[in-house]
């Protein structure tokens, strides 16, 4: 039940100076940070990460907001990590996303919105959907050397 999830802090996140409040809600809740970086994506590797989505009508707009600027990569591991995550994340439109979420909490966009003006949802956080998901997806993003094993105090009373 132990899962690992892969993070990011997309560019709308990092130019909001919401890096430090996002992490804090991960940490908060026992989430352990094994990896971090942060990295300027170009549109090839776009495209791998977002590879179930290359076809769709949303896809121009998703690629030039994920390479405007630099993301914060995390990898987050702990009971039910994936879903735990998800849930803490919300719902993908901003406007349905339940207060108390990340995106309920720091963003606003509507579909109808960001389709009238064609461009992606600024939502500021990508979290893998599954635990199939976040395995191709760790592996996509972090080498195993950029990983890091090491305890938390949750791990004492958690596991
Ligand atoms: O990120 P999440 O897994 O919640 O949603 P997704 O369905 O996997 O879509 C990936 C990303 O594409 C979303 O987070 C949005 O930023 C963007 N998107 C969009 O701009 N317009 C849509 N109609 C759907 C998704
Ligand atoms: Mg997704």
């Amino acid at each position: 039940m132990r899962e690992k999830s892969l993070v990011l802090i997309k560019p709308d996140g990092v130019q909001r100076g919401l890096i430090g409040r996002i992490m804090q809600r991960f940490e908060d809740v026992g989430l352990k940070m094994v990896g971090m970086k942060m990295v300027w994506v170009d549109k090839e590797f776009a495209k791998e990460h977002y590879a179930a989505h290359v076809d769709k009508p949303f896809y121009p707009g998703l690629e030039c907001m994920i390479t405007e600027g630099p993301v914060v990569a995390m990898v987050l591991e702990g009971l039910h990590a994936v879903e735990q995550v998800r849930k803490m994340v919300g719902k993908t439109e901003p406007k349905s996303a339940e207060p108390g979420t990340i995106r309920g909490d720091f963003s606003q966009h509507s579909y109808a919105y960001t389709d009238a003006k064609g461009i992606a949802i600024k939502n500021l956080i990508h979290a893998s959907g599954n635990v199939e998901e976040a395995n191709a997806e760790v592996a996509l993003w972090f080498k195993e050397g950029e990983m890091h094993d090491y305890k938390t105090v949750h791990e004492k009373h958690v596991f």
